[in-house]
């Protein structure tokens, strides 16, 4: 990939995944290429255009992200330099659409692009969309409206070699505390057998079923409330088949880890003679929560093995935060 293309794939991934404007560098991706006329014409063809994505960022994302954008072309290029008429006309626009606090509370819609990979094929686009609602208030106060840092990395271990699965075609997926669903319509995407999104909140439930819609990946992936531990111990998902159960940052409450343990056994001794086993990805904003968590697992019997996700293994995506993540993989039985 050329220099112009690395540069403009890179906006592009930031723009779409919304990535503070602050913390994208635009004066390092503007200092290998020419900025000409052609290249700002190519910008603003692939990322900032009307139809360069179904998806764009909210109103208030989109003039943040073009005013650091200019001030660093103007930077490269010098006092005579001139900036592309378009992008600076959609500059204008933006500044010129009253702000309101619907910006803020509306729900956002934030895309993460797909690598090609070698091993992978995915079904649709290349990109997973989720709508999200960034603010609490907007949130209803549910940690499950938006992607956490422990889904992202659950996904991109999953792309890795470092992946147990090499292929999901003959896999079904449980996600519990699915959030936005973002792993599930990876492995959707991935052309798992068949993927079930679970969470305990039944709006977090419908807004999964909105993001089901906008990757269009209604095929192979369906949605159902579950909430961890005894209360819905009949449910039909403890009596269906599933080879892989995952979940991210599901275990940073410690009221929760038993009755997520709970669940977790049980799924895994109903599958048993499958193999089955679960991958659960914890972000560590708490030591003690962790080690509570592992010891529910010794616990109830359940072995695991752990890997630490450091940077070298956060390159998809923007994350946000360099918290610890680990990613544990959860058995039937002392390892
Ligand atoms: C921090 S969010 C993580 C969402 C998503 N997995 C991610 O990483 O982006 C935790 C999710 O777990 C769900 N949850 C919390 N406690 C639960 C419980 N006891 N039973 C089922 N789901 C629960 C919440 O509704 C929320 O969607």
């Amino acid at each position: 990939m050329s220099t112009d293309e690395d540069a403009i794939l890179q906006l592009r991934t930031s723009y779409l995944q919304s990535v503070p404007a602050i913390k994208i560098p635009f004066d390092n991706l503007f200092s290998s290429v020419e900025a000409d006329w052609d290249f700002q014409t190519r910008l603003y063809n692939t990322v900032l255009r009307k139809d360069a994505t179904a998806y764009h960022p909210a109103g208030l994302y989109r003039r943040q992200f073009l005013k650091s954008m200019i001030e660093s072309l103007q930077k490269k290029i010098g006092d005579d330099g001139e900036i592309y008429d378009d992008i600076l006309i959609l500059y204008s626009a933006l500044l010129s659409q009253p702000e309101s606090l619907d910006d803020i509370t509306k729900p956002t819609y934030t895309t993460y692009l797909l690598p090609s990979t070698d091993g992978f094929t995915y079904e649709g686009d290349p990109q997973i969309v989720v709508s999200e609602r960034r603010s609490l208030l907007s949130a209803n106060g549910h940690t499950g409206s938006r992607t956490w840092e422990a889904a992202l990395a659950l996904g991109e271990y999953f792309l890795s070699s470092a992946s147990p699965v090499k292929s999901f075609r003959n896999h079904t997926v449980l996600e519990l505390g699915a959030g936005t669903a973002f792993t599930s319509i990876l492995l959707s995407k991935l052309q798992a057998k068949h993927v079930l999104a679970t969470d305990g909140s039944e709006f977090v439930c419908e807004a999964i079923r909105t993001n089901i819609t906008l990757n269009k990946c209604a095929n192979n992936i369906s949605v159902s409330q579950l909430f961890w531990g005894t209360s819905q111990e009949d449910s039909f998902i403890y009596s269906d088949l599933w080879d892989i159960i995952i979940g991210g940052d599901i275990t940073y409450d410690s009221r929760d880890l038993s009755d997520l343990v709970f669940t977790l056994k049980k799924l895994l001794k109903n599958n048993v003679e499958r193999g089955a086993y679960a991958i659960i990805s914890a972000t560590v904003r708490n030591e003690d929560t962790i080690e509570e968590f592992e010891s529910h697992l010794k616990t109830a019997e359940l072995g695991f093995s752990m890997n630490e996700i450091n940077s070298d293994l956060r390159r998809l995506w923007y994350y946000g935060s360099d918290t610890a993540i680990r990613i544990y993989t959860i058995r039937l039985g002392v390892y």
